[in-house]
This record gives structure tokens, sequence and C-alpha cells, in this order.
């Protein structure tokens, strides 16, 4: 079988790469390295380029012809896509729409799709099921909700057969330390807290007077190892049935970001420093998966998603980054 990973220079994409190579997927990686990075494609061909060049695509499916595509070419900052929803739509949309195109049109059937909980928005109960109303509170989650539509659309009317995964929070890195997180800027919670253990320089907790058990945020976890599994799992799935599915991916456990900041001193070994600090805008009280229905359909078991396996990842990551 052979996958074109769009998107597999960068955090999920490039543990989503070595996981299929390691089933003895053949894959070619599409990346514009925007944000990825080079020394993350440790498997297959890396091509530098747009998924919105549309010559580029198809150049590239007719001397490949993949069986399958993995997205995960997108920009994921809320905060920036509230400023500039322009380049939101731009990529996680327009060249998404570049993409299918050129799917269809090299006979490609099958798309698994990164989306994400912001496309729930502000939660309605939780664990949050694939149930639960899409209604995006930010341009970011409403580009994948988008994405997700256009799935379901060019399924119906070309056939093409999609698996999207609504991501909680992804996090933790390579065992083995060879790949990582490497976001720039960095805005994700783990990596801020591993950051102060390391330097001494306070973070910030955003929000102490949410209706949690001790006023701060509480989310839900996944280890991206995981989250690779279950693309592979996914992809396996929709090629034996034919038929589309969305799942939600957490470890269906919350913790606090005090709680977490706790768990991070146990596993460092030292004190970190925060602050506590106002709320950051459109930050939901708590997000919380239900993950049932991707443990009965596919047999996803999360085995490192456990906070404190997660935590000790992060941690040799951030101590001995290769990028
Ligand atoms: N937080 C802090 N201090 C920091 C960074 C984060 O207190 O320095 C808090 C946030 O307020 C939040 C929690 O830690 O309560 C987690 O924040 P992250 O930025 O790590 O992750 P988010 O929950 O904001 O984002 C995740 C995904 C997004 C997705 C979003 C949906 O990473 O892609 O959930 O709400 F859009």
């Amino acid at each position: 079988m052979k996958v074109l990973v769009t998107g597999g220079a960068g955090y999920i994409g490039s543990h989503a790469n070595r996981f299929l190579a390691r089933q003895g997927v053949e894959t070619v990686v599409l990346d514009d390295l925007s944000n990825g990075h080079r020394e993350a494609v440790t498997d297959g061909r890396l091509v530098v380029g747009d998924m919105g060049d549309r010559a580029l695509l198809d150049d590239l499916m007719a001397a490949e012809k993949f069986d399958a595509i993995m997205d995960f070419a997108a920009f994921i900052e809320v905060g920036e896509s509230v400023e500039n929803p322009a380049k939101y739509y731009e990529n996680n949309v327009v060249k998404l729409k570049t993409l299918l195109d050129a799917a269809v049109a090299h006979d490609i059937r099958y798309f698994v799709f990164s989306s994400t909980a912001a496309v729930f928005g502000e939660p309605r109960y939780v664990p949050i099921d694939e149930d639960h109303p899409r209604e995006p509170i930010n341009p970011y989650g409403m580009t994948k909700r988008v994405g997700e539509a256009m799935l379901a659309d060019y399924g119906r009317a070309y056939g093409l057969v999609s698996c999207a995964f609504r991501y909680f929070n992804a996090a933790g890195d390579a065992p083995d330390g060879i790949i990582g997180e490497a976001h720039e800027p960095e805005s994700h919670l783990i990596p801020r807290v591993l950051r102060a253990a390391k330097n001494g320089v306070a973070m910030k907790v955003f929000g102490t007077d949410y209706d949690t058990r001790d006023g701060s945020c509480v989310r839900d976890y996944v280890h991206v190892e995981d989250l690779a599994e279950a693309h592979y799992l996914g992809l396996r799935y929709i090629m034996e049935r034919n038929g589309s599915e969305q799942f939600n991916l957490g470890s269906s456990e919350g913790f606090t970001v005090l709680e977490l900041i706790k768990e991070a001193e146990r596993v460092t070994g030292g004190k970190i420093p925060y602050e506590l600090a106002e709320r950051r805008p459109g930050d939901p009280a708590t997000l919380i998966a239900a993950n049932k229905k991707a443990r009965e359909i596919l047999g996803w078991e999360p085995k490192r998603s456990d906070l404190g396996t997660i935590l000790k990842d992060a941690w040799n990551w951030e101590q001995n980054r290769k990028y």
C-alpha cells in the first residue's frame, strides 16, 4: 500500500508517517516546511511543496499511484485564526479542496483527515461523543467543520471514502526521542510547562475561576503515538468497509492545568514556577472525549495516553530535542 502524507513533516503527521512505515506501508510526504521540519521525516521520500499546487499534485499522483491520502497539512492556532481568518480558510479549506479534487481526478479513493475537538465549540455536555452538535466558536474550528462537510459531500457525489479524526489535546513525543513536538511559537501547555521546569522561568496558568475542580481548565491529553496508530487503524477500516467514518480521539480522562503541573513536577523531579493569570479568550472550561466509538469500531486502545507517560516522553524530548 502506498500513502501520500500531506503535512508529514509536522508534529502529528511525522509520527503517523513513521508509524505507517513501521507497518510496512510505503509513504511519500508532501510538506512545504512552513511549519514542518525536514528532520521529522524519518521515513519515505519528502517532497517539499504546496498541497494547493495542482500541477505538482498531478505530477506526483500520476507518478506514484497512491492508494490513500492522510492529510495533516493544516494551520492549527486558534488565536491566529481569529486575527487572520483568511490564512486559515485559504489553507485549511481552499487548498484542501485542491487536494480533494486531485484525489478524485487520480482515482485515490481513501482519505484520512485531521479534524479537531474545536469543531464542537463550547461543549453542551462531556464527555463529548461523535453525536455532539458541531458549533465551532472560532475560524480554526470552522475550517475543520467545513473540511468534514466537504468530505461528506465528495463522498456522496464522487465516491471518496474518508475517515475524520477529531483530536482532543495531542501531546507527548516519540518514546525513543527521534521526533517530537516543535511548534514555533509554542502555545501548547505541556511544552510550556516543561520549558518552565528546564529554564526556571515562570509559565502562566490561564484562568483560575472556571467551574472545575480547582478553577483551571480541564483537558483530555492523548499521546501522539496513539493518534498515529488510530490513523493506521482508521485507514484499514475504511478500506475494508468502503464506508466513511468520524471518530473522537482522546483518553477520556480530564486533568486541570494545575493537576498537570503537579504531575509534571513528579515526572521532572523539580519545582515548576508558574503564575496565575487571566483567562485566555475562547478557552472552554472542560473538554473531554468519549472514545468508545474508536475503541469499539477500530479496536483502538490508547497505550501511552496516561498523563505520566505523556509527560515522561515529552520531558525526554524537551531535554534532548533534535530540532
Ligand atoms: N494553558 C495555560 N498556559 C499556557 C498554555 C495553555 O494555562 O501557557 C491552558 C489553556 O488555557 C488550556 C490548556 O492549558 O486551558 C490547554 O491549552 P493548549 O493551548 O495546550 O490546548 P487547547 O486546549 O487550547 O487546544 C486544543 C488543540 C487545538 C484545538 C483546541 C480546541 O491544541 O488544536 O484544543 O479547543 F483547537
